[in-house]
């Protein structure tokens, strides 16, 4: 049966197996179990003739009695192998998809965000589960199905030829009748499977997306049109399901006549005998008996041999995401470990950057510049111009094509990510929070931070006094993505998390743009203080909000297209001095 599986089986076979390994004793007992209850299932053939030709025919009860006596012992190991086999062989199944997702998960957390550009993560997401379970239900019963069949066909073959040759020469001549269809057919399940599974993750990402943006599906009045879609790619994958089954329907049919029909043409030939005296009744009985156990165990083979082509798809697709690297690594030798807490001093030379997705069209480019340690600097510019791109790049989100980011010294690309990263805390453009309490959300950079710290950063963030009058206070808990909080608050919830952090680099992006004026300047207060020994970089729209920064920088089509102080801004640049004017009119 081997030689029945392609290469991409194998592949998932091989997958499997590595997914199994730990796990060897119990598949070694699964297989122990499995090999007994074939044999038994097997042996009762033979009880089968020794029932008819010594119990019937020689009409002696006290042989019957033997005979059943026999037949009850075979049950109750039957019986035992079975609970043991069923068992273990689940136990397994389970256990390897418990691995496998979290193996897959841990896997997905360290990719690079780029990744998830080219590859919508909703999709990933439905994929996980549906190819996990789908590998759970190959794993925790196909798989022994196909070993325990397989097993069925070899060892009822083996006994059929020493029950009676002449009628195994039938079956041996049916054998590549039923075969040719099964992989005729196999193959074009195969095909329609990974298809049918790729429609399945369609829906399932359709779904995700359409419900995390429900209300503005609803504002838009867009539910017809997102109907309308969704019905599409519902149809499209209850097409392609269909034309697998109907290949497999196709299959099974085949196979049921193909096999039925070699069993009637045994019992005629094998019945001819007994009539004429060459066989015993018994001999047919047994005959029958395994002839019939070859042919539902090969109707069984055909069926799994479909599922396992389905599971080899979803092995697949598990195994590409196990395959995909991220391409932000620490280097392979010469790993540097940056000091405890770094001085802060940031360096960009010379950086050229375009997106993945956008190759041709650099959103940095040729941008120079210096931090000081503990210096705050403000980024003002267009809307596109680069600011937040800026702050990608220093979190090492994305390596730059040209050029080199260095932090105190130190180029990034020798650094570990992880260890770079930890000297950063960052306030992003789109505040996200996560589902859980409040105070979890705060704790989400230094889980050790004790309440004292925790309502400290709160009060700085202009958060504790919000948080409080929550109906839970910092146990109160969040939707998703923090739903139940007002944009302001969860901006001010951003802040607080990144000053828990305590780490040497502070980046704010548009950190305050949600405040009413009076919030937001009683943070401008407070930041002062607490920017003591840290660098700074603040990206701001409102020149207000960066008056009092050390330097300047504006941004312009990512560059830096002047750097100074307000004052000095005002006077020499042509832009920041046109902002000025509008926001503060004289
Ligand atoms: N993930 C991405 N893939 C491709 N292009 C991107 C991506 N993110 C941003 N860009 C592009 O890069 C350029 C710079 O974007 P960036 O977000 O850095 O602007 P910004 O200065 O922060 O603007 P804003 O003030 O509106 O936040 C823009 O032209 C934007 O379209
Ligand atoms: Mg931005």
């Amino acid at each position: 049966m081997i030689s029945l599986l392609s290469s991409r089986q194998r592949r998932a076979i091989r997958l499997a197996w590595r997914f199994m390994r730990p796990y060897r004793w119990q598949a070694a007992g699964a297989l122990v179990a499995l090999i007994v209850t074939a044999g038994i299932t097997l042996s009762m053939g033979q009880g089968v003739r020794m029932l008819v030709d010594q119990g019937f025919m020689t009409r002696s009860p006290e042989l019957l009695r033997r005979s059943i006596e026999v037949f009850l012992l075979l049950v109750m190991a039957l019986a035992a192998g079975t609970f043991t086999r069923f068992y273990l062989v689940s136990w397994i199944g389970e256990r390897c998809v418990a691995d496998i997702r979290q193996i897959v998960f841990n896997h997905l957390l360290e990719l690079h965000p780029g990744f998830y550009e080219d590859n919508r993560s909703s999709e990933i997401q439905s994929r996980l589960t549906t190819d996990t379970t789908l590998l759970q239900s190959v794993m925790g019963s196909s798989l022994s199905l196909f070993l325990r069949n397989a097993l069925m066909v070899l060892g009822g073959v083996v006994l059929l030829f020493i029950t009676n040759p002449k009628l195994t020469s039938i079956v041996v001549v049916a054998l590549p009748l039923i075969l040719a269809p099964i992989l005729l057919f196999g193959r074009r399940v195969r095909g329609l499977s990974r298809q049918s599974q790729d429609r399945v993750a369609e829906v399932g990402s359709y779904v995700a997306e359409a419900l995390g943006q429900i209300k503005t599906v609803q504002a838009y009045n867009h539910q017809a049109e997102d109907r309308r879609r969704f019905s599409l790619t519902v149809e499209q994958a209850f097409d392609t399901a269909r034309q697998r089954i109907l290949q497999r329907a196709w299959l099974i049919t085949l196979v049921i006549v193909l096999v039925l029909g070699a069993v009637g043409v045994m019992l005629w030939v094998g019945g001819m005998d007994v009539i004429a005296g060459k066989i015993s009744n018994g001999d047919l009985a047994a005959f029958v008996f395994y002839s019939l156990i070859v042919g539902s165990a090969f109707g069984t083979l055909s069926e799994v041999i479909g599922e396992l082509q389905r599971a080899a798809g979803a092995a697949e697709r598990i195994g590409e995401l196990l395959q995909a690297r991220s391409e932000i690594q620490a280097p392979v030798t010469g790993v540097l470990r940056l000091p405890e807490r770094v001085s802060g001093r940031l360096d960009l030379q010379d950086v050229q950057f375009a997106y993945p997705s956008r190759p041709d069209v650099p959103a940095i480019r040729g941008l120079n510049l210096s931090v000081k340690p503990g210096e705050t600097l403000a980024l003002v510019g267009p809307s596109g111009a680069g600011k937040s791109t800026l702050f990608d790049l220093l979190l090492r989100f994305y390596d730059p094509q040209h050029g080199r980011i260095l932090i105190d010294g130190h180029a990034l690309v020798d650094l570990d990510p992880s260890d770079l990263r930890r000297h950063f805390a960052l306030v992003a453009q789109t505040p996200a929070l996560f589902y859980g309490t409040v105070e979890d959300n705060l704790r989400y950079g230094r889980a050790s931070a004790t309440h004292e710290q925790l309502r400290e950063a709160a009060r700085i963030a202009h958060a504790d006094e919000f948080i409080m009058a929550l109906p839970n206070g910092y146990q109160t808990h969040l939707g998703e993505a923090g739903l139940g909080l007002s944009g302001g608050q969860r901006q001010r919830m951003a802040i607080a998390r990144a000053l828990l952090v305590d780490a040497p680099i502070l980046l704010l992006d548009e950190a305050t743009s949600a405040l009413d004026a009076m919030s937001e300047h009683l943070i401008q207060q407070a930041l002062p203080t607490l920017m003591q020994g840290r660098t700074t970089l603040v990206i701001a729209h409102r020149l207000a909000t960066v008056q009092n920064a050390d330097r300047i920088a504006v941004i312009e089509q990512g560059r830096v297209a002047a750097i100074g102080t307000h004052q000095e801004l005002i006077a020499g640049n042509e832009l920041y001095a046109r902002l000025a004017a509008l926001q503060f009119p004289a």
